[in-house]
């Protein structure tokens, strides 16, 4: 199974479910850039101050914010793989992760796109009601994705690392999806 993987896709996709689950069977290291900054904001520390405004009205932290927290992580990362979950999110952290993956000889082995329509995304977050699970801030994330996250889509789809799974369905059945096409 391929074990260097980067989830990507809209809020709601499932991203975090998914990259758990996968995690958890496999022993791979699940780096949700998401959860690295809930931590911060948690704890109060400066750079969670920061962040915390713009991740409640559904903006993202700047590049430099997340590189910051990404490069110390990614010097941890080895053993039976990594998952990178919501990170690389612009095309200028996308191209700031590639000397720090060559430098650690462990290339990207592919990059899931998980899609699923915008109504069935909402319904799912409002159902969560993380701090920035309302439905204002759900639409401009989902805005924020289409311009800023999105370009990746073509960007991995070049290299030829893009591998699209339907995200709608049970947890169990999209786990089982992506499975079967790390194998
Ligand atoms: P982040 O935490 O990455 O949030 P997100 O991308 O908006 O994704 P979500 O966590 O909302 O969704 P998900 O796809 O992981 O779905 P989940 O599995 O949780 O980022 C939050 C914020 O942090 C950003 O807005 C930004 O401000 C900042 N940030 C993070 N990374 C950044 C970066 N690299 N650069 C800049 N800023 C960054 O599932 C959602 C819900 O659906 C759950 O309740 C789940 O139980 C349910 N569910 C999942 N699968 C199913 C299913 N098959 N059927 C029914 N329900 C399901």
């Amino acid at each position: 199974m391929k074990t260097r993987l980067l989830f990507l896709g809209p809020p709601g996709a499932g991203k975090g479910t998914q990259a758990a689950l996968l995690c958890e069977s496999s022993g791979m290291k699940h780096l949700s850039t998401g959860d690295l900054l809930r931590g911060e904001v948690a704890a109060g520390t400066e750079l969670g101050k920061e962040a915390e405004a713009l991740m409640n009205r559904g903006e993202l932290v700047s590049d430099a914010l997340v590189l910051a927290i990404v490069e110390s992580q990614m010097k941890s990362l080895g053993g039976p793989g990594w998952l990178l979950d919501g990170f690389p999110r612009t095309v200028p952290q996308a191209e700031a992760l590639e000397p720090l993956l060559a430098e650690l000889q462990q290339p990207i082995e592919a990059v899931i796109l998980l899609e699923l329509d915008d109504a069935v995304l909402i319904e799912r977050l409002l159902g969560r009601g993380r701090a920035d699970d309302n439905e204002a801030v759900i639409r401009n994330r989902l805005v924020v994705y289409r311009e800023k996250t999105a370009p990746l889509i073509k960007f991995y789809r070049d290299k030829g690392l893009l591998i699209s799974v339907p995200a709608h369905g049970s947890v169990e059945a999209i786990t089982q999806q992506i499975r079967e096409v790390l194998s």
